[in-house]
């Protein structure tokens, strides 16, 4: 058993509550200790407290001046799409038919697939993301090869395939077959190691209703998997619904009229849901995945979190690439700080913190595996640097509280910043 601890000395920060609605919500330990067995989470605590603890021999590695927190965890994103981030267009519906279809056309070729879904973890890393919910495209193979690349570096990822049936070209149509074809994935990959499987309506416009209720009763038959898709991203988009589904009160409510709203139900955007729906969202158990870079780029509009709070709607950030500009989950929380502030809100850092971590493994239902320093939690954590660049060292030279030096690294923080990866206790990347 010696051989399978290891011990960091960095200042560790996690949280067991959300800091919007408790007072004390995180843990910090300015010289602290974090204590691994066979790939999890022994102890987190002080170095003066734990280091009488460690088995003789075990050193620990010193990350002092470091700040190690949990993985980050991106609860949205399109692995196919990794190519065309950063394709300008005039708002959702003229990007999706001008770069993301012919884009997402390739992932027929599995070896185009593996060779992208390899990139796009290297990447995640980079960014210190050791978790995500990743959309592929239509094709099964797209989702073999995104849990194949996952499975061999042993991440804890969730991933599906596209479900999409009308509204799109022929070439990405499921002609029959697609919800079949995702049980399949299901039984091959749900909970095969660290793989989680996601079933995927792309969203409402593109699915007929025959598929929308063929994938509820998918859902219905596997209520361990995740449910992932968009809703209220775009006015056009909404507009557009609303003529398909003109009995449905609301976009959220063609949802959930099919069944589709349960805990492990991922909404990406929620932009312009009512109170209604943030009420459904919460009284469900769905969680939102907000995406601030992405709306943001594409001019969908502005998350409401103080709509969202007041509902105690479960929240969670997403980068949404290749919609989202940036792999960064540090660069997901500077935009949805200025989306929170020109809403009228505040996001502080802490809270930015707690959603790319804890508060994202509770939108998943996997609060105790990923997301904090709880004992028995998956030792899935990085190594943040404050004197990564110039700037930031000059900046977190003085910093007078914790806030102050969590807001230094959301704002002015990227890939940069994350001088090292860990998952199930191995370094996955390490900057040079
Ligand atoms: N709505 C339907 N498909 C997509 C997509 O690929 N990206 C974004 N941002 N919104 C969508
Ligand atoms: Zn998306």
């Amino acid at each position: 058993a010696l051989n399978n601890v290891q011990a960091y000395r960095a200042s560790l920060l996690h949280f067991h509550a959300d800091p919007a609605f408790h007072g004390e919500a995180h843990a910090w330990h300015e010289d602290g200790l974090l204590v691994v067995e066979d790939g999890r989470i022994k102890a987190a605590g002080d170095h003066a407290a734990l280091a009488s603890t460690l088995p003789a021999g075990v050193t620990p590695l010193d990350y002092r001046g470091q700040v190690i927190t949990p993985g980050f965890i991106d609860t949205h994103l399109h692995y196919p799409q990794t190519d065309m981030i950063a394709s300008p267009a005039p708002g959702l519906l003229p990007w999706l038919e001008t770069y993301t279809f012919p884009t997402e056309r390739r992932f027929d070729d599995p070896a185009h697939a593996r060779a992208t879904a390899e990139f796009f973890l290297d990447e995640l890393l980079r960014c210190g993301t050791t978790t995500a919910i990743v959309y592929c495209t239509v094709h099964p193979q797209s989702v073999d090869a995104f849990f194949e690349a996952s499975e061999a570096r042993n991440l804890r990822m969730v991933a599906g395939k596209v479900l999409m049936d009308r509204h799109c070209p022929d070439f990405l149509r499921d002609v029959q077959g697609g919800v079949g074809s995702s049980a399949d994935l299901i039984a091959k990959w749900h909970k095969r190691g660290r793989q989680l499987y996601a079933i995927t309506p792309r969203f409402a416009p593109t699915s007929t209703d025959a598929q929308l209720r063929a994938t509820a009763e998918l859902a219905q038959a596997w209520p361990d998997t995740f449910i992932q898709t968009h809703v209220s991203e775009n006015k056009d988009e909404c507009k557009w619904v609303g003529e398909l589904h003109p009995q449905a009160r609301s976009y959220l409510d063609v949802y959930e009229r099919f069944g589709l709203m349960r805990p492990r139900a991922l909404f990406g955007h929620c932009i312009w849901l009512d109170d209604e729906d943030f009420a459904r969202m919460a009284a469900t158990g769905s969680a939102a995945a907000v995406c601030p870079t992405s709306n943001l780029f594409l001019g969908s509009g502005l998350f409401d979190f103080e709509k969202a709070d007041g509902a105690r709607t479960l929240l969670s950030l997403g980068t949404d690439v290749g919609a989202g500009t940036s792999f960064s989950m540090l660069q997901t929380m500077n935009e949805a700080y200025k989306v929170a502030r020109l809403k009228g809100s505040y996001l502080p850092a802490v809270r930015m913190f707690y959603l790319a971590t804890l508060g994202a493994a509770r939108a998943m239902g996997l609060e105790g595996t990923i997301g904090s320093f709880a004992p028995g939690a998956e030792a899935d954590f990085i190594v943040l640097d404050p004197k990564s660049t110039p700037l930031l060292a000059r900046r977190t030279a003085h910093c007078d509280s914790l806030e102050e030096l969590l807001f230094a690294l959301a704002l002015l923080g990227d890939d940069r910043a994350v001088k090292a990866t860990y998952s199930a206790g191995r370094q996955v990347h390490a900057r040079a």
